[in-house]
């Protein structure tokens, strides 16, 4: 039988050891025969150090997997059966004006959420926007396995303006479970978690331990409280906000809860010279690839760790397991609502949880959003919208317009004033706002 062709196209990210990680482990399930990395001229020494090194991992296991590396998108893209996507438009230099940009307003300076998350998607949408005209010519039965972020905003552009099958993914859900399991002391596969919301904007919103919906006992034992609330991420009120919503959110929504504690921490940081975490994953990746460059590794290096991507390889392997063996598992992940959640439109990108087998991605029926946070999603959702429309378009009101929906902007003035300097610290990324002018 012909084994599997897999492309990731941002093949050279420090990401990738990672993820071939995955296709190692799994290459008796799926057995994957090519691994194409793709990446732009600009990546070319990276990408050579990826592939050597992700050639020794396979060499270690014996497995016949030809690993190539190439600039060609079209050439990597022929006849391919999973295209994996992980670019970023504007590397970390972009990432960092991202970040900087918002502080100056006193709203928040982060990669995916708020202007800066807006700023990453007009860059990125064109791009994966091609990438998906490319795949209808040369491989159309593949599946678009995304996780450049924005992911949500990026799945559902590609769902809107491209026949392919395009599924968004995000390791958040999965480390949700996972520190769930760990802190309830249940084993994940005892374990089942409702997650309902956007990526980057989620909740776990029931629990159940062996089929038993155990939501409301939770939040009433101590053992939950003690264990549970202690490690909700970062900042002072968190545990009270959760023992109030009877939901656990996603990390991100500390961006909304807590806004004006992160961006004084985001701020001071950069005022003591600490920078961002661009700049901080910069030196990650300085150090990394130092790593990778030795030929004696023939692994992924503990220090890949230090990213934020942990279990990424997990969500995005198991996900394309469930496709190719038709297991019928479920997934959380970002894929068109289709009536799932009542209150969002069928065609809006969601993430929650999905079965999946070799038809693709079928979100399970949610009903409404949880009363409290519903016109938080409603609004970030349109925001989402609107930045899509912006990105094709390189439509100014359209981009106006979604700062202005977005809840971390306040104020029209606010809204202009960043979307006139996000364009143009970015404009070599964005023709499309410059067409004619
Ligand atoms: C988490 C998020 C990803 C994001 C990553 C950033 O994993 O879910 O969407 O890309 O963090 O990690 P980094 O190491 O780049 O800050």
């Amino acid at each position: 039988m012909k084994g599997l062709k897999l492309v990731i196209i941002g093949g050279g990210s420090s990401y990738t050891p990672e993820l071939m990680e995955g296709i190692i482990i799994r290459q008796s399930i799926l057995n994957t025969s090519e691994v194409v990395l793709v990446d732009i001229a600009g990546g070319k020494e990276k990408l050579h150090i990826i592939k050597e090194l992700t050639e020794r991992m396979v060499g270690k296991c014996g497995f016949d997997i030809k690993i190539s590396a190439t600039m060609d998108r079209r050439e990597a893209l022929d006849g391919a059966d999973y295209v994996i996507t992980q670019f970023r438009v504007g590397g970390l230099e972009a990432r960092s004006s991202d970040e900087k940009i918002p502080l100056r307003y006193n709203t928040v300076g982060q990669e995916t959420t708020g202007p800066g998350g807006f700023a990453k998607a007009l860059r990125t949408v064109p791009v994966i926007l091609e990438i998906a005209e490319e795949m209808e010519e040369l491989c159309p039965d593949a599946w678009l396995i995304n996780f450049t972020n924005p992911s949500g905003i990026v799945t559902e552009a590609v769902n809107t303006y491209s026949s392919i099958r395009c599924i968004g993914l995000c390791n958040v859900p999965i480390n949700m479970e996972r520190h769930l399991s760990e802190q309830l002391n249940v084993p994940a596969d005892r374990l089942y978690c409702e997650f309902v919301g956007l990526n980057h904007l989620s909740w776990i919103t029931k629990v159940y331990v062996d089929g038993v919906n155990k939501t409301d006992a939770l939040f009433e034992e101590a053992l939950f409280k003690e264990n549970v609330m202690k490690n909700i991420p970062s900042v002072n009120g968190s545990r009270e906000v959760v023992n109030i919503l009877k939901l656990i959110p996603s990390p991100y929504l500390d961006y909304y809860f807590f806004e004006k504690e992160m961006v004084r921490e985001e701020q001071e940081s950069l005022n003591n010279g600490k920078g961002t975490r661009a700049d901080k994953v910069k030196e990650v990746e300085k150090e990394l690839f130092e790593l990778y460059k030795d030929p004696a590794l023939n692994v992924k290096p503990p220090q890949l760790s230090e990213r934020g991507g942990s279990l990424y390889s997990e969500a995005a392997l198991s996900l394309i397991q469930s496709i190719h063996t038709n297991d019928g598992r479920i997934h959380v992940l970002n894929v068109r609502n289709n009536g799932a959640i009542s209150d969002l439109t069928e065609d809006s990108v969601i993430e929650t949880n999905c079965i999946v087998n070799k038809s693709g991605a079928r979100p399970v029926a949610a009903g409404k959003l949880p009363e409290a946070v519903r016109s938080l999603v409603i609004s970030v959702k349109q925001y989402e919208k609107y930045t899509i429309q912006a990105a094709v378009n390189g439509d100014r009101a359209a981009g106006f317009k979604a700062l202005l929906n977005h809840p971390l902007v306040h104020g029209a003035d606010t809204a202009q004033a960043l979307l006139e300097e996000i364009i143009e610290a970015n404009k070599t990324y964005l023709p499309n706002f410059f067409r004619g002018r």
